[in-house]
């Protein structure tokens, strides 16, 4: 976030505060039960969210030198994500072109890609190098028989895959700051390039991939569910909220934000106190946080709508003289908070709404991230929701 804006919604904020209000939506949000649950409903979201639109895959330390890939199950799509030897990001889908297995396991640094299978090789852009038996496939053009290009880009320090092949006479690189719009400058100006991985954690809920998303959405939980852990240190039910197309943000105050009233307006330092929570749509909430980052996506499963696959990132800064315990601790109090208080009641509600007893969930006006959310899901979605 830029200064002028960070001194912009430090301002909203503590107006707030102040007259006990927040954010607003236009109006309440009904939304019905089963878009958690019906089979119809998770196809046309694997469909179009996880095929149409562009992926937040990670930020540019995930691939921090030229060599570096890693492979990825996105929403029933193989992806392989490679640094080539000029430094450039490309994306493919990890499917062999022989008979099909995955070219690339994991993670890791590589010069050319062995086919666990039979072992024809592929380099780091994806160009088929060899097969193994030249008698058996002779006359096989190896020009066309690459792996499978996917619409990709890094740019401002983040990764970004389009799960869906290149079309013809289609570019192979995703348009970041035409997909972004009006938060790409935002976003640039966390200078998210200088932060390497710290931590990765994998659970596989059993609830639907948007509680998980929905979580994040609104501190009117925070000071209830969260009473004993995070509660203490954030104002619950008060928050800023700005649109971006699909995407959002919204800003929430630490009870020390207190500590900035007795400084001149324009030199307030708001950093320490207020915590900025991106949702890029469809999948990731990226949690700028005091001093480092927390990146939550969240992957339907390929078969279950009740069940998904959450994955969360911590990435500290480059530079800092904090030992590795303290980030343990960060990384400690997200799991405690999310993973063990948000997520076990999402599955006691995953329940109670595949009982069939209610209709709909409402969002509340005070909720506006979560009515944006779920706006721009049917906007997305277009008819089908
Ligand atoms: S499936 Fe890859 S070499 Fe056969
Ligand atoms: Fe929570």
């Amino acid at each position: 976030m830029e200064r002028i804006e960070e001194l912009a919604v430090g301002s909203r904020l503590l107006g707030h505060i102040d007259g006990r209000t927040t954010d607003l939506a236009d109006g309440l949000f009904r939304n019905r039960v089963d878009a958690y649950s019906n089979p119809a409903r998770a196809a046309a979201e694997r469909n179009t969210l996880f095929r149409e639109l562009p992926l937040f895959m990670g930020l540019s330390s995930r691939l921090a030198k030229p060599g570096d890939y890693v492979t990825e199950d996105v929403a029933g799509m193989p992806v392989l994500l490679t640094r080539g030897t000029d430094g450039a990001v490309k994306a493919f889908a990890n499917i062999c072109r022989h008979r099909g297995a995955p070219v690339a396991q994991g993670c890791g640094n590589a010069r050319a890609f062995v086919c666990p299978y039979h072992g024809w090789t592929y380099d780091l852009a994806g160009r088929l190098l060899g097969t193994t038996d030249k008698v058996g496939f002779a006359g096989l053009d190896l020009g066309s028989h690459g792996l499978v290009r996917l619409p990709a880009a890094e740019k401002h320090g983040m990764l970004f895959v389009r799960p869906k092949p290149v079309g013809q006479g289609e570019s192979a690189e995703v348009d970041v700051d035409g997909n972004l719009g009006a938060i790409a400058p935002d976003l640039a100006a966390l200078r998210l390039e200088t932060y390497p991985m710290f931590s990765v954690d994998v659970v596989k809920p059993r609830i639907n991939w948007k509680f998980a998303i929905d979580t994040f959405l609104e501190v009117y939980h925070v000071p209830h569910l969260h009473r004993k852990t995070i509660g203490p240190y954030f104002i619950g039910n008060v928050g800023t909220f700005d649109g971006a197309g699909l995407h959002g943000r919204m800003c929430v105050a630490r009870t020390s934000i207190d500590a900035v009233r007795g400084v001149p307006e324009a030199e307030r330092n708001y950093r320490p106190h207020v915590i900025s929570i991106y949702q890029l749509f469809p999948n990731t909430i990226l949690i700028f946080q005091v001093d480092h980052i927390e990146i939550w996506r969240t992957f339907p499963d390929r078969d279950d709508p009740s069940r998904c696959e959450v994955e969360m990132a911590i990435y500290r800064p480059a530079e800092t003289d904090k030992p590795d315990s303290y980030w343990e601790k960060n990384r400690d109090i997200a799991i405690r908070t999310v993973m063990e208080e948000d997520f076990p009641l999402g599955e006691r509600m995953q329940i109670g709404f595949e009982s069939g007893v209610t209709e709909e969930v409402i969002y509340g006006r005070n909720e506006p991230s979560l009515v944006h959310f779920h706006s721009s899901i049917r906007a997305a979605l277009g008819a089908r929701a």
